[in-house]
């Protein structure tokens, strides 16, 4: 085998891995939405499938992950310092935040 034909091997392997670390956040943060996170109850995201009015509707505000994560960490008014207060660990953050960032507005 040439040193090309590894080089592309090992290209595709990585891009392979990336894939599924990607599709393993998607299912992981639908879970914690839905479930520990509780976000559902207060928020709509019709990916997810949720309805709840107590805050806004992630569709519209689209927020990036970055915005997801911050919120979720610290908490805002009525809605709970999942971060601060450990309901959620760092690695449910992400995940959470991956999801809505990459979902919102499907
Ligand atoms: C008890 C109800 C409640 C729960 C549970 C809840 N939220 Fe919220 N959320 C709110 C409210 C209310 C606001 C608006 C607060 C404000 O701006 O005054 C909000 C705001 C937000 C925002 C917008 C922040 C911004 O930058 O304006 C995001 C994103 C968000 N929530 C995501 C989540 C996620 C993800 C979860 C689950 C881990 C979650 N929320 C759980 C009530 C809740």
């Amino acid at each position: 085998m040439t040193l090309l034909k590894k080089a592309f091997l090992i290209f595709l392997f990585f891009n392979f891995l990336t894939f599924s670390v990607k599709a393993d956040l998607m299912s992981e943060g639908k879970e914690i939405f839905n479930g520990k996170g509780m976000c559902m109850t207060c928020h709509t995201l019709k990916a997810a499938g949720a309805t709840g009015a107590v805050g806004p509707v992630l569709d519209e505000l689209k927020p990036t992950m970055d915005q997801v994560k911050k919120v979720v960490t610290e908490g805002i008014n009525l809605m709970p310092a999942f971060g601060e207060s450990g309901l959620l660990t760092p690695k449910e953050i992400d995940a959470v935040s991956f999801y809505v960032a990459k979902s919102a507005g499907k």
